[in-house]
């Protein structure tokens, strides 16, 4: 595929996944309109693209407010008169026990790992349908499909993203618009070191790379999904053991990181006396405590 000119807007693109997979656009030629709240590092990206491919540009904001996200969009035709792919990338990871997490947790995970790529996509399909082509590519997790301990938010939130990508798939046929799902697995970035309470896994990480290789790929082929790394023994048998025996898989994930007995008993000694979803202050439950 000949990308020079092309229109790509990439989420989440001010580190890590996007960031590579925003310079591999740019040094095949395309226009890229990175997206993120950190500007500075926004900035220093564009500078980047526009020595590989001449123009570029960024949009620094917060994802999870529906305005930006559809602005996002907007924008971007604005200012560069087309947008043929775009990739939701953009995500936040969040390790809680159950008990701990709040209505509060859940909508933020909602909003930035699954609404905002609901309000880009809806924004961006009348413009790609004028255009009659164009690529919706929305960057998922194994966690949707394997849940891991203590990500049930996250989890829930990228198997949204999961779903919407597969309707979407089938939705738009012959329309020329086409819809992919980029399902990594454990990839090096920055993300295992943003949350207070990180993620139990001590595995083997892959490099960004691996993802903006499928990124093109589910593209050039008009694949509808790709894990990746492909050939990994884990991801593999996690497959398998989902589809062929799921109990098993559940039990072995959740031997992975047990569940101490005294988070059990400090839920229930709180539950006994306020009925608050979450151990923070959140609000919208009848907290009786
Ligand atoms: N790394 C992994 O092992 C792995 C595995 C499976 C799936 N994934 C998924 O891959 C995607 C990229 O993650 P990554 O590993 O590259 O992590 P990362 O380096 O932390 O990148 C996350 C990106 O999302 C942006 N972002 C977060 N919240 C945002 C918000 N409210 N508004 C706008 N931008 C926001 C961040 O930029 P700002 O902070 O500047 O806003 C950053 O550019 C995520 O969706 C993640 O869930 C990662």
């Amino acid at each position: 595929m000949d990308y020079r000119g092309k229109v790509v807007v990439i989420t989440g693109a001010s580190s890590g996944i996007g960031r590579d997979a925003a310079v591999a656009f740019a040094q095949r030629g395309a226009i890229v309109v990175g997206v993120a709240r950190r500007e500075q590092l926004l900035q220093e990206l564009a500078d980047e693209c526009r020595r590989h491919a001449g123009d570029a540009s960024y949009l620094a904001g917060d994802l999870g407010e529906r305005a930006f996200a559809e602005r996002v969009v907007h924008e971007t035709v604005g200012r560069h008169g087309r947008l043929d792919v775009l990739i939701n990338n953009a995500g936040i990871p969040v390790h809680k026990q159950i008990y701990d997490v709040t209505p509060e947790d859940m909508d933020l995970q909602m909003r930035v790992n699954f609404m905002a790529c609901v309000w880009t996509t809806l924004a961006a399909l009348p413009y790609m349908l004028r255009q009659g082509e164009g690529y919706v590519i929305n960057v998922s997790s194994m966690a949707a499909k394997v849940a891991p301990p203590r990500e049930t938010p996250y989890t829930a939130a990228k198997a949204a993203m999961d779903g919407f990508t597969a309707g979407l798939w089938s939705d738009l046929a012959g329309s020329n618009i086409h819809a992919a799902l980029v399902v990594p697995g454990p990839i090096d970035t920055e993300i295992w070191g943003k949350d207070d309470t990180p993620s139990g896994y001590n595995g083997p990480k892959y490099p960004p790379k691996i993802v903006t290789d499928a990124i093109f790929e589910v593209i050039e082929k008009r694949i509808h999904e790709r894990v990746v790394p492909r050939f990994s023994a884990q991801l593999v048998s996690a497959h398998l053991l989902r589809f062929f025996a799921p109990s098993l898989l559940l039990r072995g994930m959740a031997w992975m990181e047990p569940v101490p007995a005294e988070v059990v008993e400090k839920a229930r000694a709180r539950a006994a006396t306020t009925t608050r979803s979450g151990s923070g202050s959140g609000s919208g439950t009848s907290g009786a405590g």
